[in-house]
């Protein structure tokens, strides 16, 4: 039971660190020098491609946080658990559902719009990715900070 939690939680946050991280990375360093450094017909692609390798890693790290979630909440503890974890799960709901949202509609778009170098479409895609990533990465660290803070709010 100790070492099954034990590899639950770090599990846990091991993809909480790749996903928060990740979003944290591309908002404020990434995104910041390339629009500052790069004309569009190089930092579309490149952005492109950035996600191509990143929204891989995001895909493994939301199937390991619902894994492990449910692993520790249904599995360990037996459902029974507080408010903190419901209010985690909500907000991971919200979280994958604005990423799908994110994979399957604008990068699709920045990727066909990059290969037809259409930079207009393409800019626009990037537009909305930048302003929906913003949005799960608050939600992000307030879901991390509900997830190891919660527990001494009881
Ligand atoms: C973006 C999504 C999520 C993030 C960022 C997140 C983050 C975290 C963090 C940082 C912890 C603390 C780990 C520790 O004790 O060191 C945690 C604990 C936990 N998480 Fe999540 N989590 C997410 C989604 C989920 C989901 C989907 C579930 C359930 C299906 C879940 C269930 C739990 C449970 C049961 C705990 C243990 C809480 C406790 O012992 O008080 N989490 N989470």
């Amino acid at each position: 039971m100790t070492v099954q939690l034990a590899v639950a939680i770090a599990l846990h946050q091991l993809a909480t660190v790749i996903w928060v991280g990740g979003m944290f990375f591309a908002h404020f360093a990434l995104r910041q020098s390339a629009q500052r450094r790069l004309e569009p017909p190089q930092r579309l692609p490149l952005l492109s491609s950035v996600f191509d390798r990143f929204f891989r890693w995001v895909w493994v790290a939301v199937v390991l946080l619902w894994a492990s979630g449910l692993w520790i909440f249904l599995g360990i503890y037996g459902g029974a658990m507080a408010w903190h974890v419901h209010a985690m799960m909500t907000l991971a709901l919200v979280m994958t559902a604005l990423f799908a949202y994110v994979y399957f509609v604008p990068y699709r778009a920045l990727g066909q719009g990059v290969a037809a170098q259409d930079w207009v479409a393409a800019g626009r895609a990037v537009a909305t990715i930048r302003r929906i990533v913003l949005v799960n990465l608050g939600l992000g660290i307030v879901t991390a900070m509900l997830g190891s803070a919660g527990r001494y709010l009881q």
